[in-house]
């Protein structure tokens, strides 16, 4: 059984007598573990099906199945439960709490799930062991994404939906990003969901998917699976 699938997506949204089709019969296999980046432009869908895929935003028809479960027949009530135990979402800006330290911040991540992983461990891993002291206004953008990932795996997420997560970074600090990103995938085996614009960023990837007008216009396996240190940037 696959980890996650999705058939035939329809999103449209309307806004007076205007609607917009904002995923046009989207359908997607992810497997356990691997690394999806989506590219496409903006306006393309790619928000729009990270959010369907969480349950954020409910599909105007298809199906989401999660584990083999049709996930977009649940309740407001049990997507929520859902969202909470399995999924870590990490966005353009961090979302973290700014009275707390960054090992503080994780540790909340670890509460919210029944995870007993090792916060040391996870701070290691995402290179943060020389900041877990810090307050978050004391850290730059880029070691700010490292402790919303580490949180997100201290939750115990199975799956992570990262929009743009180094969109707002340059090249040094975005390849860090990403490194704590690979060595978490690599480490706990959590599923990732990357959408960016940078297609630098596919060569990390196992499956490329291109998007365009609310449709994947490709999905190919990358063979060439690059460290992030070694992607082009933009
Ligand atoms: N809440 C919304 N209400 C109305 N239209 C929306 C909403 N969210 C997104 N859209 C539209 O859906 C399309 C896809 O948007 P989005 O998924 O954000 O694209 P991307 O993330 O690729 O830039 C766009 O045309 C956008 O204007
Ligand atoms: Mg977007």
């Amino acid at each position: 059984m696959e980890f996650m699938k999705l058939e035939h997506i329809v999103k449209k949204y309307k806004l007076g007598t205007e609607e917009t089709i904002a995923l046009d019969n989207v359908s997607l296999e992810l497997e356990t573990g691997e690394i999806i980046v989506i590219l496409g432009p903006s306006g393309s869908g790619k928000t729009t099906l990270l959010n369907c895929m969480s349950g954020l935003e409910k599909i105007t028809s298809g199906k989401i199945f999660y584990q083999g479960k049709d996930i977009s027949k649940y309740s407001d009530r049990k997507i929520t439960k859902f969202r909470k135990k399995n999924i870590g979402f990490i966005f353009q800006n961090y979302h973290l709490l700014e009275n707390l330290n960054v090992y503080e911040n994780i540790l909340v991540g670890a509460n919210l799930g029944k995870n007993k992983k090792n916060i040391d461990d996870i701070i290691e891993t995402v290179g943060l062991k020389n900041h877990q002291k810090k307050y978050i206004h004391q850290l730059s953008g880029g070691e700010q994404q490292r402790v919303s990932i580490a949180r997100a795996i201290a939750k115990n997420a199975n799956i992570m939906f990262c929009d743009e997560p180094t969109g707002a970074l340059d090249e040094k600090t975005g390849k860090k990003v990403l490194t704590a990103l690979v060595k978490v995938n690599q480490k706990y085996h959590t599923t990732m969901v990357i959408i960016t614009h940078n297609p630098g960023i596919q060569y990390i990837g196992d499956r490329i998917i291109k998007m365009n007008s609310g449709k994947i216009i490709s999905c190919e396996k990358n063979n060439q699976k690059m460290n992030p240190n070694e992607i082009p940037w933009g």
